[in-house]
């Protein structure tokens, strides 16, 4: 089998590293790559979002399946131009997509079939949210509708605050279009969760819970990032969750979207928070999550080929899809800076002497090769993910792991799983 894998980040790394892994594959593309997937993929020149050109590779090199790892392209709708031109391809629709590319559509969802989200309101306009605001009580969290690359929500304490964040999304536009609407609602509190299910727009099936680490700085302060680091398993996550986020969560949704039209087949990643009421959704996206990946498939037993072609099929009810029963954690090792301005081109030293250890690997997020070295070439730049027995051994691994790497102005965070293992 040829697989074409799209995207360029850590996510692309893993995918790419355990699709391999499968003896069914026989040559992996990556389209645009970087300078890990490059050392297991063939790269491929295309970016990720022109959708015309992807399809003529797939057509030229005939690609049996294409997979597709960030969601612009999917919310552009690729999977319906493969689809349209006869190409296998893994995700979902630009109409099922929606779940992820607006949070108007997506909260409407929840309201309509019952599943557990916050309260919210939807606005056009920012004189008429700035009204409703003033009646209600603090913290709120107001959020742009469209995407905004996990930057578009903004928690705030006061009236100055919700008014800085009305100007942000609908006077300044500065995620233009995403913030035409907007949706305010209250704020919650508890334990985040991440669980990732496949779909095949009947049967639903979770992977392993992980847990992301948003925010830049340790103890989960300062700006929040696209993930700092993870881990797998989240231990709170009792079975009593895992039953209802499938019954009540996971399994209405995936039924709401097909009454809605829109069938959904892909990964369908649900953003958790454990309250005092039970789980409740903050957040759906419509792919693998960004660093969960990288600590959820190294965990995982089966042929992950299998997996996305009985998804494709209709047929995930036929497989019995296995977990390891150890432990991961991946550690995000960003460029000083992140999630601001942040310098590129810096060689990366020590990347050989993370290769002689077990149990571990780097996946690259921003790299590339230059003048025959590897540089920094993104904020996001490693993710260090090991695994075992347990989450303090995967970490106590991953953080040597970490200590091997060199690169100038290098920053991590120091407590990546340290909420796992009090
Ligand atoms: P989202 O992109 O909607 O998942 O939001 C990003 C982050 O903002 C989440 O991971 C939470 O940490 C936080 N957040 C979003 N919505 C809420 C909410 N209703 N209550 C508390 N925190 C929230
Ligand atoms: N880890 C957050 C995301 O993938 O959206």
């Amino acid at each position: 089998m040829k697989v074409l894998l799209i995207g360029s980040g850590g996510r692309e790394h893993t995918l790419v590293w355990k699709i391999i892994q499968s003896p069914k594959v026989s040559q992996i593309y990556c389209a645009p790559s970087n300078a890990g997937i490059s050392q297991l993929a063939r790269c491929v020149d295309i970016d990720a979002n022109n959708i015309d050109k992807l399809a003529d590779f797939a057509q030229k090199e005939n690609i049996d399946l294409t997979v597709v790892g960030p969601e612009l392209p999917l919310s552009k709708g690729i999977v319906n131009e493969f689809n349209k031109q006869g190409l296998r391809i893994f995700g979902p629709s630009k109409e099922a997509t929606e779940i992820e590319s607006s949070k108007v559509f997506s909260k409407h969802l929840m309201k309509k079939y019952n599943i557990p989200t916050a309260n919210y309101e939807v606005f056009q306009n920012s004189e008429e949210a700035f009204d409703y605001i003033k009646q209600q009580t603090f913290p709120l969290v107001i959020k742009a509708d469209g995407l905004a690359a996990g930057k578009g929500v903004f928690i705030v304490k006061n009236l100055d605050q919700a008014g800085d964040a009305l100007n942000t999304l609908m006077k300044k536009k500065t995620f233009g279009e995403a913030g035409r609407q907007i949706v305010i609602e209250e704020f919650l509190e508890g334990e985040e969760v991440s669980i990732l299910a496949f779909s095949d727009g009947k049967t639903v099936v979770p992977m392993v819970s992980s847990q992301d680490h948003k925010k830049i700085f340790d103890n989960d302060q300062g700006p929040n990032t696209g993930g700092m680091g993870a881990y797998s398993p989240v231990l709170f996550y009792l079975n009593e969750f895992k039953k209802t986020v499938l019954e009540e969560i996971l399994k209405p949704t995936v039924k709401g979207l097909q009454s809605e039209g829109k069938e959904y087949k892909g990964v369908l990643y649900a953003g958790l928070i454990l309250t005092k009421e039970g789980p409740k959704v903050l957040e759906f996206n419509a792919r693998f999550g960004d660093p969960e990946t990288q600590v959820v498939l190294p965990r995982l037993k089966t042929d992950l080929v299998d997996i996305l072609n009985a998804v494709i099929d209709g047929s995930l009810h036929k497989i019995n899809i296995e977990w390891k029963n150890n432990s991961a954690v991946c550690v995000v090792v960003a460029s000083g800076g992140y999630p601001g301005r942040y310098q590129k081109d810096k060689a990366i030293n020590g990347l050989e002497r993370l290769e002689k250890m077990k149990d571990i690997i780097a996946f690259h997020a921003g790299t590339k090769f230059q003048d025959g070295k590897i540089v920094t070439s993104g904020g996001r730049v490693l993710g260090i993910t090991a695994w075992g027995d347990t989450i303090s051994k995967a970490k106590e691994k991953a953080y040597e792991g970490v200590e091997k790497i060199y690169f100038e102005d290098m920053y991590y965070r120091k407590d990546i799983s340290a909420k796992a293992i009090k």
